[in-house]
């Protein structure tokens, strides 16, 4: 019993994050609006929950700079990326400052930024949020959805630390 505890205690957090950079993730710009300002962060453990009722989730560091101005909205939306949006990805995986400066976005049904080119857009309010270790669980009850149409209609995938696009033929 104590040698399994102690197991657990001793794993190298690096070679984890290392070991699971092994499974693919989607690439997702979460976004919210407080008032006027415009918040988003880049999550990639976008999870699909419940059919009924309609849950969606994420998972943020506690550690998020933008994520409190966004809880405070009580509503988000997931924006689902697309191949070639590498570089909306790079911006919005920054911590804090405006992400939003030059980037064109448009105001969902909640009134989110939702932005153009991305392959799915998921309007949700804000259900419930759960501290789980050094991250937050956030679920969302979503309101709307539309595949709004991109260039390619392919999503971006991360995988062993790199942007990855599927093959056309599987859009
Ligand atoms: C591909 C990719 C996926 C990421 N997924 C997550 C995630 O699921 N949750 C998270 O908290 N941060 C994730 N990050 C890191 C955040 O995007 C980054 O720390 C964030 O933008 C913090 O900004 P903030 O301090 O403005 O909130 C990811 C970064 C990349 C590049």
């Amino acid at each position: 019993m104590r040698s399994a505890a102690r197991a657990c205690t001793e794993i190298d957090r690096a070679q984890l994050r290392r070991a699971l950079s092994a499974v693919p993730t989607c690439v997702t710009v979460v976004s919210a609006a407080d008032g006027e300002v415009p918040f988003g962060l880049v999550a990639g453990s976008f999870v699909s929950i419940s059919l009924e009722p309609p849950l969606v989730g994420f998972f943020v560091a506690t550690s998020s700079t933008s994520w409190p101005n966004m809880a405070r909205a009580g509503r988000f939306a997931v924006n689902v990326l697309a191949a070639g949006q590498d570089s909306l990805c790079a911006r919005f995986a920054r911590s804090g400052g405006d992400k939003f400066t030059g980037v064109r976005w448009i105001r969902s049904a909640l009134g989110n930024p939702l932005l153009p080119g991305a392959v799915l857009w998921i309007d949700c309010w804000l259900w419930e949020t759960r501290v789980l270790g050094d991250h937050l669980l956030v679920v969302g009850r979503v309101v709307t959805f539309e595949e709004p149409g991109s260039t390619t209609g392919v999503p971006l995938v991360f995988h062993s630390n790199d942007l990855r696009a599927l093959p056309p033929e599987w859009a």
